[in-house]
């Protein structure tokens, strides 16, 4: 392993002004997200939405650091026959490659899940390493409802995690390590913030444990946030200063960078709770955005599976990830918005 080599590409992907777009849905999710925009997920359609997206030469020179890719698309050609992970490259981003199987039920546990994927990752990592891949993401799920998270799930999956980011970083990848505790219920938000430091500190214990380089390494966490179903809902501000008192609690600084999801939030929240952490620095690692939905909700709305549209897809996909990149300097105002709609 060459650590140097791993911190650099770990730098490069929370550089400031820039962010990770996840583009790695897997079959299921995408297919969702393509129902609600009247586009059926054929193997074409995946590939000519996410092939607007690499093209979309504003955002992704300026303000995208990585993609996080699927299995499926990391093999996919343009229409043009350049694979897509080439369009990637030529951009400036880095590819990067979503590496889990997904989640099974965690025995024992009713209502709780465990991440699986780790037979033969050696092998898949060393493939997509061949192909292009400097970094990768393996997501583990924590419920919060009644009774849960138990202990036994916060364990297994945070062993998982370590697991698999000793893997990627002996193949000379740079892991994602990404312990998502769920916005779903209607816990608030000092209920999360108490979930969210147990998994990190158990996370972290099992990285060293399995003597992971924290140096070569990005984490993805929540925010501490209200659940989506919570009466209360924490402001902006309070949303800012508890996730920064988390993180500093929990994140040591040998770690280069941390790259939220956004979990559900609307587009503009996940945009002005990144602005608002930047206004509480100096910070002792890069913090930025690994947004799914909140960077492509826009496009695929504009998109909608026209070949006509293809414009209109990348504008809305360049305004987001310009928000956000001026988000992960903390430079980012809500009038900025209003005047590009
Ligand atoms: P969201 O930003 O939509 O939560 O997705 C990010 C991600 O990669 C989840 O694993």
């Amino acid at each position: 392993m060459n650590l140097t080599e791993l911190n650099k590409v770990a730098t490069a992907m929370v550089a400031p002004g820039k962010g990770i777009l996840a583009a790695d849905e897997s079959s299921g999710t995408i297919k969702k997200r393509f129902d609600a925009i009247g586009v059926e997920s054929t193997e074409a359609n995946r590939r000519d939405y996410r092939e607007m997206l690499f093209r979309s030469k504003e955002a992704m020179s300026q303000h995208i650091s990585g993609v996080i890719l699927y299995d499926e698309t990391i093999w996919q050609d343009a229409k043009d026959g350049t694979p897509l992970v080439k369009l990637i490259e030529q951009s400036g981003a880095i590819p990067g490659i979503k590496v889990d199987e997904g989640t099974q039920a965690l025995p024992m546990c009713p209502g709780e899940l465990v991440t699986v994927g780790l037979d033969k990752l050696a092998e898949r990592l060393k493939k997509y390493y061949e192909r292009g891949a400097r970094f990768a993401k393996w997501r583990a799920v924590i419920d919060i409802a009644g009774g849960i998270p138990s202990m036994t799930a916060i364990s297994v999956n945070a062993h998982a995690l370590a697991r698999y980011a000793a893997l990627c970083q002996a193949a000379q990848i740079v892991p994602i390590v990404e312990p998502e505790v769920l916005m779903d219920g209607d816990h608030d938000i000092d209920r999360c913030y108490e979930v969210t430091q147990r998994v990190l500190n158990k996370t972290f214990q099992e990285l060293r444990v399995q003597r992971v380089a924290l140096e070569g390494m990005v984490l993805k966490p929540n925010m501490a946030i209200s659940g989506k179903k919570c009466a209360k809902q924490a402001s902006v501000e309070e949303v800012a200063e508890k996730t920064i008192r988390l993180l500093r609690t929990c994140v040591p600084a040998a770690v280069p960078g941390i790259a939220f999801l956004s979990g559900g939030q609307s587009d503009e929240e996940a945009t002005a709770h990144l602005n608002a952490m930047h206004k509480l620095g100096p910070l002792p690692w890069g913090l930025t955005f690994s947004y799914g939905r909140a960077l492509q909700a826009a496009p695929q709305k504009a998109w909608s599976g026209k070949a006509e549209n293809v414009a209109a897809g990348q504008r809305a996909f360049s305004h987001r990830a310009r928000m956000n990149g001026l988000a992960s300097k903390g430079e980012w105002q809500s009038s900025l918005e209003q005047k590009a709609a």
